[in-house]
């Protein structure tokens, strides 16, 4: 196991160690200066880019999660997906999440974001990150409103990796994100399936 693999089976999440280490090389490969993870959880997303700017020596990943309930049942439609949240304690994931960065000294390149995507995205300029990982809340409403917040505040030729893109409630998203990209990536492994795309227009 790589010290990558070791550190991302001690948070909770759903990233396999391959899309971690897919975010990892990504970072390393594009200079990433500006990264933005929208759905922190345990950490296992935002852990992977932050290796990657360990790698490089710099960039910043901006870790964006409200780890509140009702952000997580907004619009579920399913009593047994809203069954499923209830049941985590989301606080805990968030204090675990903080230990871990203070454990790996991850602060030299991550500025959390406790507040709510739909909110943090106005912090950024236009054209300011060159990574963006959209892994919220996956409803249909949620993931397109995400996705047509942050898309302005992605560079031309920065990449965005989507998370679950195989839902139906994600398509909108994945149609809004084709129309203005070309595919990079399939990223489909036992515990997440994603896909990258660079941002053409
Ligand atoms: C699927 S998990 C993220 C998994 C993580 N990226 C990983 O690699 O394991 C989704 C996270 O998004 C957060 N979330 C959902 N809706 C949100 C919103 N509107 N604003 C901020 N965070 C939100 C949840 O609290 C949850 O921790």
């Amino acid at each position: 196991m790589s010290d990558l693999d070791d550190l991302i089976a001690s948070v909770a999440g759903w990233c396999d160690p391959e899309k971690a280490a897919y975010l990892r090389d990504l970072v390393v490969s594009s200079k990433a200066r500006s990264i933005v993870d929208v759905g922190v959880f345990g950490g296992k997303s935002t852990f992977s880019f932050i290796e990657g700017c360990r790698q490089q020596g710099f960039g910043l990943v901006y870790g964006v999660d409200s780890w509140d309930l009702s952000d997580n049942t907004e619009d579920l439609t399913q009593a047994q997906d809203v069954e499923f949240w209830e049941t985590i304690d989301l606080r805990s994931h968030m204090e675990r999440f903080l230990e871990k960065a203070f454990e790996t000294e991850a602060w030299d390149y991550l500025r959390l974001l406790n507040i709510q995507s739909q909110r943090a995205y106005r912090i950024f300029d236009d054209a300011e990150i060159d990574v963006l990982h959209v892994d919220g809340s996956h409803t249909e409403t949620a993931a397109l409103r995400d996705i047509q917040n942050w898309w302005p505040k992605l560079n031309v030729g920065g990449f965005v990796i989507l998370d679950d893109n195989h839902l139906a409630s994600v398509k909108p998203t994945v149609e809004f994100v084709k129309a203005r990209s070309v595919l990079e990536k399939d990223l489909n492994f036992r515990e997440s399936c994603s896909v990258c795309y660079k941002k053409t227009k």
